[in-house]
């Protein structure tokens, strides 16, 4: 038996992009149901993204979501860059006129996320399978899928939000033919782990050694999240915890100054691509997030940018559906892929320079120190990566004023507020 229902959006994923516009609908008066193969208790514990540009903490705060990420994020003002054995500071709130980051794990943005949905009364479904798009021509596209019970269900919706991540069916149930694909592979993976101690540094380490990249971030003041450039092809049976910690204070650790370790409870090796895929939208079906685009995570990047693409949706939606406008959402597409195109160059250049390509000759190494002296003895050249890595244009859900990253006070954001002390702490 199949059960038939309508939905003014069906949404295809419940991870931050499609918790965020269902949220997001839901305050514009536009009825949504979420599906998602997973379980809600997997969805809330992978371990992913966890730095949020100003931008993106000013929206979550606009629509309700900042009370927890306000209390618990740790708002950060600048990054070290490291590399020829020494440690240099970028002052991102100098650099840009008051601009700052805030680490704040997607995890947690989930968990806020389901949460407020439940509380809404939200229809979303977990453990589904066989999800599938169908009658895309028709104006009234449809969802299907089997939920966890084993019943069949046909959603007719007005229009359907592919938020399905990078292995979703989304990207693939548009015509042949229609979307276009430019990407780059990168020889190289990250090893991440996260470790219950608490973080050995102020502000995050972006560290080059000629071992390979590491990244030393944090969760919460008793928890550090840590990565190491690992081959593309590595297997983290290789990685036993004694060769993680050796590693990471090899590449992390300048003279004087020391790593501190803990129990690893997690660990995991995640590839590394650049990947657009456009026109984001096909009549009323629509992508967002990683279902569309992928960076390198070494700009931070990719959270940030479904966070941008659902704000967008959200808003050419309630257009489409509730006032009968279509402009906003012909132009959805090209509007995120300038912001997507944007911070795949950041984020390219960011992995380009901080990571020890094993193919490279001399003059590619060289090239890449050549980058980093540049950034730390320009002002406009540290302002480039400062401006970049703060976040672009505001979103605009809110009348722009309201979003723009700006400049805030010591203690504004209830959470601890990390500084820059000198090599760390
Ligand atoms: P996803 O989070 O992938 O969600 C898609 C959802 O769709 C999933 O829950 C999936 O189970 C579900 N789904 C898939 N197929 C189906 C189907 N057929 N039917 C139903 N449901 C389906 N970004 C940053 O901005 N900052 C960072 O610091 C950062 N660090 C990162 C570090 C690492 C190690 C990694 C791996 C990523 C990092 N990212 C970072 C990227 C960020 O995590 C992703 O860009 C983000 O998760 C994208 O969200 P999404 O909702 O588009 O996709
Ligand atoms: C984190 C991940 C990143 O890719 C990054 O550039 C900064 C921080 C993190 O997981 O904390």
């Amino acid at each position: 038996m199949t059960v038939s229902s309508r939905a003014q959006v069906g949404i295809i994923g419940a991870g931050p992009a499609g918790l965020l516009l269902s949220h997001l609908l839901a305050l514009r008066g536009v009825h949504s149901v979420v599906v998602e193969n997973r379980s809600r208790a997997y969805c809330e514990a992978r371990q992913r993204a966890g730095l949020l540009e100003a931008g993106t903490v000013e929206l979550l705060r606009a629509v309700g979501l900042g009370a927890r990420m306000d209390a618990e994020g740790l708002e950060h003002g600048g990054i070290y860059l490291q590399f020829d054995g020494e440690r240099h500071h970028l002052d991102f709130r100098d650099l840009t006129g008051g601009r700052w980051v805030t680490i704040y794990a997607q995890t947690e943005i989930v968990k806020d996320l389901i949460e407020a949905r439940l509380a809404a009364g939200a229809q979303m479904e977990f453990e589904v399978s066989g999800t599938e798009v169908t009658e895309l021509d028709s104006g009234q596209p449809v969802l299907g899928f089997t939920d966890s019970a084993g019943t069949r269900h046909e959603i007719t919706c007005d229009a359907i939000a592919g938020c399905d991540g990078f292995h979703g069916i989304c990207r693939d149930s548009m015509p042949p033919g229609l979307v276009t694909v430019a990407e780059r592979g990168y020889p190289y993976a990250w090893l991440g782990i996260l470790a219950t101690v608490p973080p050995s540094t102020d502000e995050l380490i972006y560290a080059r050694h000629e071992n390979g990249f590491a990244l030393h971030s944090m969760r919460t003041p008793q928890v550090s999240r840590l990565y190491l450039q690992v081959p593309a092809d590595e297997e983290i049976a290789r990685w036993p915890d004694d060769r993680i910690w050796a590693e990471l204070r090899r590449r992390l650790g300048p003279p004087g100054w020391e790593l501190k370790e803990g129990p690893i409870t997690e660990k995991a090796i995640t590839p590394m691509r650049s990947f657009v895929a456009s026109p984001m939208r096909y009549r009323r079906l629509f992508l967002a997030g990683d279902a569309a685009h992928i960076v390198p995570p070494t700009g931070a990047k990719g959270l940030n940018l479904a966070i941008a693409d659902v704000t967008a949706l959200a808003a050419a939606l309630t257009s489409l559906l509730r006032d009968g406008q279509a402009e906003r959402a012909d132009a959805y597409s090209d509007r995120c892929l300038t912001r997507v195109w944007r911070a795949t160059h950041f984020s390219w250049w960011m992995t380009s320079m901080l990571h020890v390509d094993p193919s490279a000759d001399r003059f590619g190494a060289e090239l890449a120190l050549a980058q980093l002296r540049y950034v730390i003895s320009s002002r406009a050249a540290a302002t480039t990566l400062a401006e970049n890595y703060t976040g672009y244009f505001p979103l605009t859900w809110l009348p722009q004023a309201e979003v723009m990253p700006r400049a805030q006070g010591p203690g504004e954001q209830g959470g601890q507020r990390r500084g820059h002390s000198g090599l760390g702490q």
